[in-house]
């Protein structure tokens, strides 16, 4: 049978740190000899990083939240065929910035009750989960500032605002009460170093 790795998402909100926390975990990994292919959404593959930029950037009302479901789910079936499956049929740890929970809280949840079509779809067309996934919690109105310091141009979610942000912040705990098995809530208002030792703690556990 095919060695099977190991898959693991970061979700939270916009400015959680999560993105942070995912390289730092990849690079904790590393350094303990693992296989490592750090990655993230929207994108992890050339077809996906295109579709990436029709989605973040433009006008908030850009794109209909249904419209958005089906271009997330279509970079992530990519991302899936082309870089997570290969990864994992290695033997390899995925590490991915974001995966299906994002669309559930971005889509599904925000702009009226979208879940069952984001769950649908994801059955249909992806049919898979992370096996661990981190929810960096963090202060709504603390996250909006740092994402807004960082000047981007991949401001489309960013402008929704702070009750959004908010919104957002109480699905991801509600998704972290949902799927307890895969899902831990870390407390990311506190240093990087000591977020980083928790989530690299639970991860080595989780692989033993
Ligand atoms: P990032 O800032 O973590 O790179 O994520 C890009 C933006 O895309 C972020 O504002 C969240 C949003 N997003 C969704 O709305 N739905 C999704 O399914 C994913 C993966 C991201």
């Amino acid at each position: 049978m095919a060695a099977q790795g190991v898959f693991i998402s970061f979700e939270g909100i916009d400015g959680s740190g999560k993105s942070t926390q995912a390289r730092l975990l990849a690079d904790h990994l590393r350094a303990a000899g693992r296989q490592v292919v750090a990655t993230r959404e929207p994108g992890g593959a050339p077809g996906a990083e295109e579709i990436r930029r029709l989605l973040l950037e433009g006008a908030p009302d850009r794109w209909s939240a249904e419209t958005e479901i089906l271009l997330f789910t279509a970079a992530r079936r990519d991302h899936l065929e082309r870089t997570i499956a290969p990864a994992l049929a290695a033997g390899r740890i995925v590490v991915s910035d974001r995966f299906v929970d994002s669309t559930r809280v971005y889509q599904g949840i925000t702009r009226g009750d979208l879940r069952d079509k984001v769950d649908a779809l994801h059955s249909l067309m992806i049919g898979r989960e992370a096996d661990l996934t981190f929810i960096i919690d963090m202060d709504p109105g603390l996250g909006l500032s740092r994402a807004r310091g960082r000047n981007g141009h991949e401001e489309r979610f960013e402008d929704f605002g702070e009750p959004m942000q908010r919104q957002m912040r109480d699905g991801f705990l509600a998704l972290a009460r949902e799927f307890p098995d895969r899902c831990v809530v870390i407390d990311g208002n506190r240093a990087m170093d000591a977020v980083a030792a928790e989530v690299a703690q639970i991860t080595d556990r989780h692989l033993r």
